[in-house]
C-alpha cells in the first residue's frame, strides 16, 4: 500500500461508480472516486432516471386531474400546470438525492476527487492537476447522448434528453426522433402537458429489444393516448427557423422526402460510451468496435488492476445493471466473488401504463426450443379494472419441457414494480407452476402475474 494513494480509485460517480466506491469502502479498502460534475450521481440522478421520473409523476398527476380522468370518481375542478413550479420540483428531487450520495461518501469515508480523470499510466491517473496512484482503478464513466449527424442540438428548440427535461414551456408540436425509451418517456411528459407529439422511428416498430407482442400492444396504447408515429422513417435534416423547426424525413427503405413542421425536436436515438479524454492508451487499454471497454465476467479489463462497469461496458445501459456491477466489482477487488446475472436484468419503460420485461422475449425463446406461453389481460384483473386501468397484459414464457420460466413481459400501471417478482422467481429457477401456486394478495395487479402463470398450465380462473 505504501506506494499507492488508494486501494481503489473509481472514475465516475454514476450509479455504477458511486455504488462501487461505497461497497469498496465498506469492505475496508481505501477508496476515492473522481467525478467531474458539480454533483454526484452521474447521468441517472442528474439528467436521467430521477429527473425524468419527477416529470413523469408531475405530468401524470396533471393529466389525471385536468383531462377529466378523475371525474368518474366525482373529482372535478379547474387544474392548471405551472411549468416553473413543476421544474422546481424536479430540481429539488435531484438536489436531495445527489446530496444524499455526498452524505453516503462522507459516511463511508470515500474521498471525492473533483475533476476530470485522465490515465497517465496503468495505475496512475491525473485529476485536477493532482497525480493519484491506485492499486485498482475502476472505469465507470458511463455514457452520453448519441448525436444525429448533421443535426445541431441547441438545447432550446432542438434538444437532447437533458434539454427535454429542462424545457421552460410546453411545446406546441414536439417531434421525437427515435421511438425508444427516452422518446416515449419524455414524449409522454410533454404530451400529457398539452404538446402534440410525433415520433419518427427508423425501424418498423417502437421499443426495439422488447417482446414483439408487447411492442405492438404498447404502440396501440400510445396511439390511443394521442401519439402520432412515423415508423420505418429516417430523418434526413432538421432546420431551425426562429421559433419553428422543420424536420425532413423519408422512408427508411428509400422514397420521397416530406417535411414536418414542429416547435421543438427531441433527438433520442441512443447513447454511446464515455471514453473521450480518459487517455486509455496510457493505461494500455483498447476499445471494441462499439467504443466500449471490454471486460471478463468479473469486470476485469485486459490490463491488470483496471476494471470497468456500467454503461461504458457492453450490455443494457441501465442504472440497476450499473449498480449491481458496482457491487460485484468491489467484491471482486476485495477478493470475494462478485457476480451479476446478465440474463436476468429487468427493463422498464415508465410510461402510463408501464412496460416491463425480464429474460427472453417470446421470439428469442422460440428460437431456442419449444415453449409454452401464458397470458392474462389487465382487463380481467379486478384491481386494474376497478381503478380504470384496463390496458395491458402479463405474459409468461416457459420452457415446454421443464416449465422453467424463460421470460416475463407486462404492460400495466404497476409493471415496473411487479417485474421484480418475476426477476426473483427466475433467479430462483422458478417454473410457471411455482408462480401459479404462490399465494398473491387480492386485490392486486400482481394477481395478473399469477394468472398468466396459471395460463401457461392452461388453467387461469378469471378468463
Ligand atoms: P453514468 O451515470 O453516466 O455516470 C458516469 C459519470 O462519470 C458521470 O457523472 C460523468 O460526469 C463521470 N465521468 C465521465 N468521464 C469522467 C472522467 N474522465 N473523470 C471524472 N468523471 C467522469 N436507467 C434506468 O435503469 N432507469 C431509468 O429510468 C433510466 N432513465 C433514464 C432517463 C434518461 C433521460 C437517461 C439519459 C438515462 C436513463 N437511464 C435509466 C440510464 C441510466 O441513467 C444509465 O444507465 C446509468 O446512469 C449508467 O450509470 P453509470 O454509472 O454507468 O454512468
Ligand atoms: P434507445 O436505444 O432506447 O432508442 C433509440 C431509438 O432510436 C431506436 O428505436 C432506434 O431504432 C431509433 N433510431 C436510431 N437512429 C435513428 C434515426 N436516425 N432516425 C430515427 N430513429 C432512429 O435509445 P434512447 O431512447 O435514446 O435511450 C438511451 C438509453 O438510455 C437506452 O439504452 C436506455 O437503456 C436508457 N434509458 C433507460 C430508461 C429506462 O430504463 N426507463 C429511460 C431512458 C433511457
Amino acid at each position: 500500500m505504501a506506494d499507492y494513494d488508494y486501494d481503489v480509485l473509481v472514475i465516475g460517480a454514476g450509479p455504477g461508480g458511486y455504488v462501487a466506491a461505497i461497497r469498496a469502502a465498506q469492505l475496508g479498502l481505501k477508496t476515492a472516486c473522481a467525478e467531474s460534475r458539480e454533483t454526484l450521481g452521474g447521468t441517472c440522478l442528474n439528467v436521467g432516471c430521477i429527473p425524468s421520473k419527477a416529470l413523469l409523476h408531475a405530468s401524470e398527476l396533471f393529466e389525471e386531474a385536468a383531462h377529466g380522468h378523475m371525474a368518474k370518481w366525482g373529482i372535478t375542478g379547474q387544474f392548471n400546470i405551472d411549468i416553473p413550479t413543476m421544474q422546481k420540483g424536479r430540481v429539488e428531487a435531484v438536489e436531495g438525492l445527489t446530496k444524499g450520495i455526498e452524505f453516503l461518501f462522507k459516511k463511508n469515508k470515500v474521498t471525492w476527487l473533483k475533476g476530470l480523470a485522465k490515465f497517465t499510466g496503468a495505475d496512475t491517473v491525473e485529476v485536477a492537476g493532482q497525480t493519484v496512484r491506485a492499486k485498482n482503478i475502476v472505469i465507470a464513466t458511463g455514457s452520453s447522448v448519441t448525436p444525429l449527424p448533421g443535426v445541431t442540438v441547441d438545447q432550446e428548440r432542438i434538444v437532447d434528453s437533458t434539454g427535454a427535461l429542462e424545457l421552460p414551456e410546453v411545446p406546441s408540436h414536439l417531434v421525437v426522433i427515435g421511438g425508444g425509451v427516452i422518446g416515449l418517456e419524455l414524449g409522454s411528459v410533454w404530451r400529457r402537458l398539452g404538446a402534440q407529439v410525433t415520433v419518427v422511428e427508423y425501424l418498423d416498430q417502437i421499443l426495439p429489444g422488447m417482446d414483439e407482442e408487447i411492442r405492438k400492444e404498447s404502440n396501440k396504447i400510445f396511439k390511443k393516448q394521442g401519439f402520432t408515429y412515423k415508423l420505418g422513417t429516417k430523418v434526413t435534416g432538421v432546420q431551425r427557423n426562429g421559433d419553428a423547426v422543420t424536420v425532413t424525413v423519408e422512408p427508411a427503405k428509400g422514397g420521397a422526402a416530406e417535411t414536418i413542421e414542429a416547435s421543438h425536436v427531441l433527438v433520442s436515438i441512443g447513447r454511446r460510451p464515455n471514453t473521450d479524454g480518459l487517455n486509455l492508451e496510457a493505461a494500455g487499454l483498447q476499445l471494441n468496435a462499439k467504443g466500449q471497454v471490454e471486460t471478463d465476467h468479473s469486470f476485469r479489463t485486459a490490463v491488470p488492476g483496471v476494471w470497468a462497469i456500467g454503461d461504458v461496458i457492453p450490455g443494457p445501459m441501465l442504472a440497476h445493471k450499473a449498480e449491481d456491477e458496482g457491487i460485484a466489482v468491489a467484491e471482486n477487488i476485495a477478493g470475494l466473488t462478485g457476480i451479476v446475472n446478465h440474463n436476468i436484468i429487468p427493463s422498464v419503460v415508465y410510461t402510463t401504463p408501464e412496460i416491463a420485461g425480464v429474460g427472453l422475449t417470446e421470439e428469442q425463446a422460440r428460437a431456442g426450443g419449444e415453449v409454452k406461453v401464458g397470458k392474462f389481460p389487465m382487463m380481467a384483473n379486478s384491481r386494474a379494472k376497478t381503478n380504470g386501468e384496463p390496458d395491458g397484459l402479463v405474459k409468461v414464457i416457459a420452457d415446454a419441457k421443464t416449465d422453467r420460466v424463460l421470460g416475463v413481459w407486462m404492460i400495466n400501471n404497476l409493471a415496473g414494480t411487479m417485474i421484480a417478482q418475476a426477476a426473483q422467481a427466475m433467479e430462483f429457477g422458478a417454473t410457471s407452476e411455482d408462480i401459479a401456486y404462490t399465494c398473491h394478495a387480492h386485490p392486486t395487479h400482481a394477481e395478473a402475474f399469477k394468472e398468466a402463470a396459471m395460463a401457461v398450465q392452461g388453467k387461469p380462473i378469471h378468463i
